[in-house]
C-alpha cells in the first residue's frame, strides 16, 4: 500500500515538471514580449526581422556597436534622417540596446526581388 501511493504521486507531479520545464525553456530562446513588438514596428519598413526589401536600410546581422551609435546620433540631430529621428526620440536606452542585440542576431538573408511577369 505504501510503495503504491509513492508510485502515484511520483507519475502525477512528473507531467507538471515536465510542462514547467518547457515553458521555462521557451521563454529563454525567445525575445521578450515587448521587445518583439518593438522590432515589429520596425519591420514596416526594415523587413522582416531586419531584411528589407528595397531602399531601407537592412538591419539584420548589423553591428550592434553602429547601431547603437546610429540611433544614438538619429535621436540628438546629428546624423539628418527622414524618419529615424521620430523613431529614435521614442525608445529609452535600455529599448535601444535591447533592438541592437536582437537585429545583430538576425541571419541577413540573400535580397530577393519579385520575378519579371515574363519568366512566370
Ligand atoms: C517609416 C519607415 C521606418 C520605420 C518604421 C523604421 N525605420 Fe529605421 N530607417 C528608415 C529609413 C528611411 C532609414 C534611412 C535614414 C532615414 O532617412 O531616416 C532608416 C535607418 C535606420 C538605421 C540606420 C542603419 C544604417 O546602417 O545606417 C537604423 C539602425 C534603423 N533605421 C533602426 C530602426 C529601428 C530599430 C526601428 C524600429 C524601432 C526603425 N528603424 C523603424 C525607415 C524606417
Amino acid at each position: 500500500m505504501f510503495l503504491k501511493s509513492r508510485w502515484l504521486s511520483a507519475f502525477s507531479i512528473s507531467p507538471t515538471l515536465a510542462m514547467l520545464c518547457t515553458a521555462i525553456s521557451v521563454q529563454a530562446a525567445e525575445p521578450d514580449s515587448h521587445l518583439r513588438v518593438l522590432a515589429a514596428s520596425c519591420a514596416a519598413c526594415h523587413g522582416s526581422n531586419g531584411n528589407s526589401i528595397g531602399g531601407t536600410p537592412v538591419l539584420a546581422g548589423l553591428d550592434a556597436a553602429h547601431f547603437r551609435l546610429q540611433m544614438k546620433s538619429f535621436r540628438s540631430g546629428e546624423r539628418s534622417s527622414t524618419v529615424m529621428h521620430h523613431h529614435a526620440k521614442g525608445l529609452s536606452e535600455t529599448e535601444i540596446d535591447a533592438l541592437a542585440d536582437y537585429f545583430a542576431a538576425q541571419p541577413r538573408m540573400a535580397a530577393t526581388s519579385p520575378k519579371p511577369l515574363g519568366s512566370l
